[in-house]
């Protein structure tokens, strides 16, 4: 009896712990776009294939496209380990998820509706230390020179993607 009580508290502690290490994983901008093209809120995802940050792979040589060292700032998947990728491509550039944090948990629309919940589940509202990871991170010698120097306002103004329907 002691036995089987110690094998349930065994199996208790098991499960805690794997809750605790389920971790949300990178599901690709694809997977947003469902929801976020429509022109009324805004069309996120058509907005974002407009800008560099969905090619910033494609841009990549041959070379590059090989480095991890390129591919840790031009492509989400690049950026992220391994074991977190579940269905993101590398060739997405630095998608959604670059910024937003990985959707698997949070993507359903009752989740979403909720922003405290998608918060608690990964979603993350981004800001400008997030941008400067890859913008004021350190680049490989030899790197083409930004064509202008970091400036939040002026930069978000060529990214921004707002839903005119949600309330600040
Ligand atoms: C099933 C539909 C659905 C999918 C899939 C989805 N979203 Fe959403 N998302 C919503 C809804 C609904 C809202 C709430 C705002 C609204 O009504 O437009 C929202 C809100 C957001 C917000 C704003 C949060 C806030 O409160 O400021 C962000 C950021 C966001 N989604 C990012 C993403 C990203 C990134 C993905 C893909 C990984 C994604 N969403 C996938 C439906 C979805
Ligand atoms: C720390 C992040 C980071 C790393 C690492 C990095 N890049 Fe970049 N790269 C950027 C950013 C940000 C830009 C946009 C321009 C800028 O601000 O420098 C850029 C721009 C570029 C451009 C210019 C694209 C255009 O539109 O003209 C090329 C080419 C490029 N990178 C190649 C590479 C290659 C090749 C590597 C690897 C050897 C690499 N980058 C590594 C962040 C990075
Ligand atoms: C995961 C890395 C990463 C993050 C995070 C990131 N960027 Fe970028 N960004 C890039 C790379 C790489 C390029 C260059 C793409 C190319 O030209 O191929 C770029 C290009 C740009 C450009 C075009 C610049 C030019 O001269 O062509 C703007 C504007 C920009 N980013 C704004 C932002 C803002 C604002 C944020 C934060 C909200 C941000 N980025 C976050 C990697 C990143
Ligand atoms: C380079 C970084 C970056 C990328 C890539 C990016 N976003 Fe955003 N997104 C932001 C920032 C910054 C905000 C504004 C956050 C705030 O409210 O302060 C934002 C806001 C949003 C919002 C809320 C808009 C509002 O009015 O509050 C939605 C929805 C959203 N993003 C969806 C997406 C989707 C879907 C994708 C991919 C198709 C995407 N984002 C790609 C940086 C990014």
């Amino acid at each position: 009896m002691k036995y089987l009580k110690f094998l349930f508290v065994l199996g208790c502690a098991i499960a805690i712990s794997s809750v605790s290490f389920s971790q949300p994983k990178y599901i690709g901008s694809n997977a947003c776009k469902m929801c976020h093209n429509k022109p009324a809120k805004g069309a996120q995802f058509k907005q974002w294939q407009e800008t560099t940050h969905s090619k910033a792979y494609s841009k990549l040589d041959d070379a590059g496209k090989k480095n991890p060292e390129c591919l840790a700032c031009h492509s989400t998947a690049g950026s992220v380990s391994k074991g977190l990728i579940a269905t993101l491509k590398v060739d997405e550039g630095v998608g959604c998820e670059s910024c937003h944090g990985p959707g698997s948990m949070y993507k359903s629309a009752a989740v979403m509706k909720n922003r405290e919940k998608a918060l608690e589940r990964g979603m993350v509202i981004p800001n400008e230390e997030t941008c400067k990871n890859c913008h004021e991170g350190k680049k490989p010698e030899g790197h083409p020179a930004a064509k202008k120097p970091w400036n939040f306002e002026e930069f978000y103004s060529q990214i921004n993607h707002p839903d005119p329907t949600l309330k600040k």
